[in-house]
Formats: C-alpha cells, sequence, structure tokens
C-alpha cells in the first residue's frame, strides 16, 4: 500500500485482482467471468486463463464453446447451473475448487456473466480465502449489461435516463427472503434490470406498480441473449408478464423496464 496526495492507494496486484497479468498459477484458483454465452464476449485474458488451466469447473451459462480452447488432457468438470436443470451444490464446488489448487493444480472457475453480479463468486472466493488457496478473479461481461445492448436497449440515455438498478428476481417480491427495496425501485425513475425473474415476473411488476411505477412504463424481456436462439418480448409493466407467459420464453432471461425500452435503435437486436 502506498500513500498518495493523502489518499490511499492500494495495489490491486495484492489483493488478488488481475492487472495486466494473466497467467493462472499452480495451486491457485482464478474465477473467470465468461460473459452471457458467446464466445466473442469472453475477455482476452479470461481465454488466456483458460488455455493455462490443469482443471476448469464451468456452468451451463458460461460460453461452454470456449472449453474447446484448454489444452489437451485438462480436466473439465460440469457442475451444472443449466436453467432448469441439474445443480451441483455450492459447498461441493467450493470443496473441489480447494481440492484441486491444494493438489497443485492451476483450477480456472468459468461462470456466465460476471462472477461477482448475482454470480456467488463473492462465496467462492470466501471459500477458497479461508482455506488459505490464492485466488483472483477476471471480470466478465454481465448480461445484465449485455442482454439489453444485444437487444438495442441502452440502459442509459442521454436526455432519457441516467440511471440504471440490477435487482434479482429469484425471489418474488413478497417472499420473506427478498431484500429488494421494491418501493424504492418502483419510484427511482431510471432503468431497472431484473435478472433471475422470470418465473415471478407476474409478482414483480405488480408489486412495481403497487410501488407507484405507472402500469404504462414500457418493458421488455430478453432471453437467451448473445446466442442465435436470443428472444425479446416487449410490452409495458402491465402488459410484459402476460406477453412473456404467452410467447413461452425460458431462463435464462432479462427484462428491463423504463422508458430506454422505448428507444428502439434502428436495426439492433433482430
Ligand atoms: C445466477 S444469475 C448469473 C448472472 C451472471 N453472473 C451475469 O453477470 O450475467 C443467472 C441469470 O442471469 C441472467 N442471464 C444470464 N445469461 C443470460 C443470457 N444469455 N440471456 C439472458 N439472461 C441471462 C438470467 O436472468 C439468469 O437467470
Amino acid at each position: 500500500m502506498a500513500e498518495r496526495g493523502g489518499t490511499e492507494c492500494v495495489d490491486l496486484s495484492t489483493k488478488g485482482v488481475i492487472v495486466g497479468e494473466v497467467a493462472v498459477r499452480p495451486g491457485e484458483v482464478v474465477l473467470v467471468g465468461g460473459g452471457p454465452g458467446d464466445p466473442d464476449l469472453l475477455t482476452v485474458g479470461g481465454l488466456k486463463a483458460l488455455r493455462e488451466a490443469d482443471v476448469v469447473l464451468y456452468d451451463h451459462l458460461a460460453p461452454v464453446a470456449c472449453l474447446s480452447e484448454t489444452r489437451p488432457g485438462a480436466t473439465l468438470i460440469d457442475v451444472g447451473k443449466r436453467p432448469r436443470g441439474a445443480q451441483t451444490a455450492q459447498h461441493d464446488i467450493d470443496a473441489q475448487l480447494i481440492r484441486y489448487a491444494r493438489e497443485g493444480a492451476r483450477v480456472v472457475r468459468f461462470k456466465g456473466g460476471d462472477p461477482f453480479v448475482l454470480g456467488r463468486g463473492g462465496e467462492e472466493w470466501q471459500a477458497c480465502a479461508a482455506a488459505g488457496v490464492p485466488v483472483r478473479v477476471i471480470p466478465g461481461v454481465s448480461s445484465a449489461v449485455a442482454g439489453p445492448a444485444l437487444a438495442g436497449i441502452p440502459l442509459t440515455h442521454r436526455g432519457v435516463t441516467q440511471s440504471f438498478t440490477v435487482v434479482s428476481g429469484h425471489v418474488g417480491p413478497d417472499h420473506p427472503g427478498s431484500t429488494v427495496d421494491w418501493d424504492a425501485v418502483a419510484a427511482l425513475g431510471g432503468t431497472v434490470v431484473v435478472l433471475m425473474g422470470l418465473t415471478n415476473l407476474a409478482a414483480i411488476c405488480a408489486r412495481l406498480v403497487r410501488g407507484g411505477m405507472p402500469p404504462e412504463t414500457l418493458a421488455a424481456t430478453v432471453a437467451d441473449a448473445a446466442t442465435d436462439h436470443m428472444r425479446i418480448v416487449r410490452g409495458t409493466v402491465e402488459t410484459l408478464p402476460g406477453a412473456v407467459s404467452a410467447a413461452g420464453l425460458q431462463s435464462p432471461a432479462i427484462t428491463v423496464i423504463g422508458a430506454v425500452v422505448g428507444l428502439e435503435l434502428a436495426g439492433a437486436g433482430s
């Protein structure tokens, strides 16, 4: 740590954040954000780490096509996280990361989007750190940003909105486990992006209207963004749940709510 101009200046390389050098060291775990699905949206650093790994534990929301870039003989372990599919328990994933690293392997945890955006990457980091295993992160392109962009919806737009808020819809608004302040979200006025919210979409939209969001607020759901079967359904916060259900959209999907949905950038999202 160094002092500069009276403020604390932290050397990020000592904090496990990769700046510049990417090599995965033996006995180390690197959490790699794979982006939303298109191999082209994996970062250069993420690809380098994947190519160096001895062991890769991967999710299905990651761009699995990139696994062909791993070294011959690398161990590839499917830990699930398929939408609606089989899951490996988080404690089991943590245990495998630690075990392979302790055996001296270069371990990559290959995840969808960004590891630290509703991705449990922080938990995996903490588990490794608690076990004394060195861990670093290579951030990824989050579906929260890429999904709307690929649908032609800018999250902010000069003269329209200057903010966006990302929330989890994993548990419904009236579920005791929900920690989202839905009244505050309804009142924000900027763009709202809901991840993991397809099952609870009707309840979320109704809750936002109950919290004061005008029912005519524009909204869109983007399913399978960054894949060749991406689908977009548009409506208002009042009509979207019915339209999404009628269209039969399935996870993974994100919902964008706000005036930016009306911008309809020419030629985008088609
Ligand atoms: C467990 S969260 C992981 C988010 C991930 N860490 C990220 O930054 O994108 C999974 C949710 O991300 C969203 N998601 C991930 N990939 C997506 C994609 N290709 N298209 C649409 N939504 C996606 C969906 O809302 C899905 O339910």
